[in-house]
């Protein structure tokens, strides 16, 4: 008993020492060595600091590039602070921040244990979402550990960096003062920085600069979205491909208004912060940050209630962010040859909605809409309705009453229609927008241009949550895709096998992506890539494409592409009818799955949501959105 005792201490105690040979990375110029930890087969580097404390005078100022005294050693053991934010959790997104402070700007590094400065891995740089009020690199629902280990398993290793920047009124402050010192959305700005710093320094960690893909969710997938778009494109951007997940640059983000100064200065009031500009912008760097934090948090939720998400956001400036984000991509103000995917969930606009038993009648669909966009008119919502007829969604109220339980709550049609005049708005129609010109001008340039590819997500692990939460009406909702793309992440909840299946074909499919610039999707063993969106380019249509290819990811009818086709009645304009007359055949794809069930099932479904169509129209609010 004692013998075995001791010989299972003995046999802990090697392989303890084994797993706990401490990795180190030692820069060669500067000396600067981090020492990280081993967790089983992944490496970490954490608390990595890339900027300086931005407390004092170097509050809402841009960031400073931060560099170790040469010949440092650097314990990277540990987390870094969160930067300031509600200390609160959201459950199932977020967990508690405890630690805060202004010297947040610190990112962190997992890699495969045994990764050398020799190994050149393509890198991936998570930027977290949270409507630009919450949120930090070091998260459990963003653990890289399951991602990582996928990578090893298909013999295509990856790193993956997250990084922190300013949030809320300390991220995206706005006074006159701070645009004449070129200090708006200096959020952006700290982003930009971290980015930087990877390309300057991944190397030693055994990254390759020449392929680093940035990935975001939400607000992560809208700062993704613009960043291309920085400076007008021309300075460049300091990574190379991009994967945004119901983040498009065009969230009806309102970027053009002076609503940040406007609660800049109701904050700044609050405070008594009074005076001329310069004083005040003094005075709000003298208030201690937890006093500004829960200040600037609490206007914030007044503003947007419940949770004060997108009150201090990104601006246009005239510098960083020169104009709205639509004018920039149609001008081609942007970096082209960007390898883009662009993602969003079936049911993107429902968690914006609001609760389905108050929508019985049409009218009651202005008020959610209204959120994002102050400027439309009744003969605005006449037209936007009219595109979404009650007719059109049948077929969703029957299918929710089919599986409805007894004690679930009847939907009208009226939510369901709301729910994706919503995600078209918000997260839909701006990523075909927006995937289309960086498609047709990158190719315009460049004939190997790999591609846009857009996907459409129809399964989560929310489902059961929303169930017993008395929203079963919900469908697959906003911020559905972090756990499939983190390879089974789900602190809450049980990994199905389904869904453990499904995110190892995501994961593996951006894994594929960060290596090569094409996602391919493993399925039952097999390769499928995914048809690039926008094939061919209309010269035809100023307006947007005419011709649309989704991945659809998940759900009932199975994954697979869709093709859209827009006819045309004469030279030049379009019929609004949608059809699948004309698909193009695609390198990879076998002209058997064009007729299997899954694909006609896919193709009809995708069909009815008219997207060329009402995305064409939706195009043309852009500027009462303020996008
Ligand atoms: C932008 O926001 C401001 C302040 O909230 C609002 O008054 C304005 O109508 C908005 N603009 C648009 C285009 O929605
Ligand atoms: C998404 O899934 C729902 C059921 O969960 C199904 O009714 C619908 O047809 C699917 N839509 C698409 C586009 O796959």
């Amino acid at each position: 008993m004692s013998l075995t005792l001791f010989r299972a201490t003995w046999l802990t105690l090697a392989i303890g020492c084994v797993v706990a040979a401490e990795p180190i990375v030692k820069f060669e110029g500067s000396k600067v060595t981090y020492h990280g930890t081993t967790q089983g087969p992944v490496e970490h580097f954490q608390n990595i600091k890339f900027a300086h404390d931005t407390s004092g005078e170097r509050r809402f100022s841009p960031p400073e590039l931060y560099t170790p005294v040469e010949g440092s050693e650097i314990d990277a053991t540990a987390p870094g602070s969160a930067c300031p934010q509600s200390k609160a959790g959201i459950p199932p997104f977020f967990d508690e921040t405890p630690d805060i402070s202004e010297d947040c700007l610190n990112l962190r590094i997992a890699r495969p244990a045994g990764t050398t400065a020799e190994d050149n891995l393509p890198v991936v740089i998570w930027l977290h979402g949270g409507g630009v009020v919450k949120g930090t690199a070091y998260d459990p629902h963003f653990d890289p550990d399951n991602l990582i280990t996928l990578s090893t398993s298909l013999q295509k290793p990856i790193i993956y960096v997250a990084l922190n920047y300013r949030l809320t009124i300390f991220g995206f402050a706005r006074l006159p003062i701070l645009n004449s010192q070129k200090s708006l959305n200096v959020g952006m700005r700290d982003q930009r920085a971290g980015f930087q710093w990877v390309k300057d320094n991944i190397k030693a960690f055994g990254g390759d600069p020449k392929r680093v893909t940035v990935f975001g969710l939400s607000s992560g997938g809208t700062f993704i979205s613009l960043h291309p778009m920085a400076y007008g494109g021309e300075r460049g951007v300091p990574f190379t491909q991009a994967w945004a997940m119901s983040g498009p640059p065009g969230t009806a983000l309102n970027i053009t208004s002076d609503a940040t100064e406007i609660h800049t200065l109701a904050v700044a009031k609050k405070l008594e912060c009074g005076g001329r500009d310069g004083e005040i912008l003094k005075c709000l760097r003298e208030v201690p940050m937890e006093k500004l934090t829960e200040t600037a948090m609490e206007y914030s939720v007044n503003n947007h209630p419940p949770a004060g998400l997108f009150t201090f956001i990104p601006s246009v400036d005239g510098d960083f962010i020169p104009d709205r984000q639509s004018v920039l991509s149609k001008t081609g103000k942007f970096v082209k040859g960007i390898p883009m995917v662009f993602g969003w969930a079936q049911d993107d606009g429902a968690t914006n909605a609001g609760l389905a038993p108050t929508f019985q009648k049409e009218d009651d669909m202005k008020a959610p809409i209204k959120g994002f966009a102050h400027a439309l008119t009744d003969a605005d919502y006449e037209e936007l309705f009219s595109h979404y007829p009650a007719s059109d969604f049948e077929e969703e109220v029957e299918s929710y009453e089919s599986r409805r339980g007894e004690s679930d709550p009847v939907a009208p049609v009226h939510y369901f229609r709301v729910s994706r005049i919503l995600r078209d708005i918000l997260f839909t129609c701006s990523s075909v927008q927006f995937g289309y010109e960086m498609s047709r001008q990158s190719k315009a340039l460049d004939v190997n241009y790999p591609g846009v590819r857009l996907y459409d997500l129809n399964q989560s692990m929310l489902t059961p949550m929303l169930k017993a939460a008395g929203m079963p009406y919900i469908g697959v909702c906003h911020g559905s895709d972090t756990n499939y793309i983190f390879n089974g992440l789900f602190p809450e909840g049980r990994v199905t096998e389904a869904d453990q299946r499904l995110s190892e074909s995501i994961a593996g499919s951006f894994i594929n992506f960060a290596a090569t610039g094409t996602p391919i999707f493993i399925q039952n063993g097999d390769l499928i890539p995914w048809p690039e969106s926008f094939p061919s380019v209309d010269e035809r249509s100023m307006s947007g494409p005419s011709e649309l290819n989704i991945q659809l990811i998940g759900g009932p009818l199975g994954t697979g592409f869709c093709s859209l086709a827009r006819k045309y009645d004469d030279a030049t304009n379009f019929a609004s009818r949608e059809g699948s007359m004309q698909i193009p055949l695609m390198d990879g794809i076998e002209v058997g799955e064009m007729e299997s069930l899954g694909f006609r099932s896919r193709q009809r479904e995708l069909e009815r949501e008219k997207l060329l169509e009402r995305c064409t129209y939706i195009s043309t609010l852009s500027e009462k959105l303020g996008v």
